[in-house]
């Protein structure tokens, strides 16, 4: 089925001036920009967009790093979406994830991991209109 999927390119990345590379893999892997935007989260919006991972030992590090610098933020539309991205970001620790993953490429550690996408649909719907109202989303 044609899925939508929430995409974050996360500080690290950013900084790293990759962002380009990181779109170009989504592109030529059949998953296409449907809404996107950069945004330096506040410590609030960090916070409720990890609020599932509150009371985790990492979550005061994972949002200090969140808000560390600007994002990118996007909306990847295709077959299949939410498995196809979680394939191409590779395993949430970068020492784990498998070479030609994005993160096997441009991460340096379980935070500093260049990206997030969304694990399930019922999460991939929450996260996409947490950052975007449906009016942002431009499909096909
Ligand atoms: P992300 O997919 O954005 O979702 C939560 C983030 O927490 C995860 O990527 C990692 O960057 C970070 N994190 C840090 N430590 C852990 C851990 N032990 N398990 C899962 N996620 C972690």
């Amino acid at each position: 089925a044609i899925e939508r999927t929430l995409s974050i390119i996360k500080p690290d990345a950013v900084g790293k001036n990759v962002i380009g590379k990181i779109y170009s893999r989504f592109e030529s892997n059949g998953l296409k920009i449907v809404a996107a935007k950069m945004k330096h989260l506040s410590r609030q919006e960090a916070e409720g967009f990890y609020a599932v991972h509150k009371g985790r030992p990492f979550f005061n590090d994972l949002v200090e790093f969140m808000i560390s610098g600007p994002v990118m933020i996007q909306v990847l539309e295709g077959e299949g979406a939410i498995a196809k991205n979680r394939e191409l970001m590779g395993a949430t620790d970068p020492k784990k994830a498998a070479p030609g993953t994005i993160r096997a490429d441009f991460a340096e550690s379980i935070d500093a991991n260049a990206v997030h996408g969304s694990d399930a649909p019922e999460t991939a719907a929450v996260e996409i209109a947490y950052f975007f109202p449906a009016s942002e989303i431009y499909s096909r």
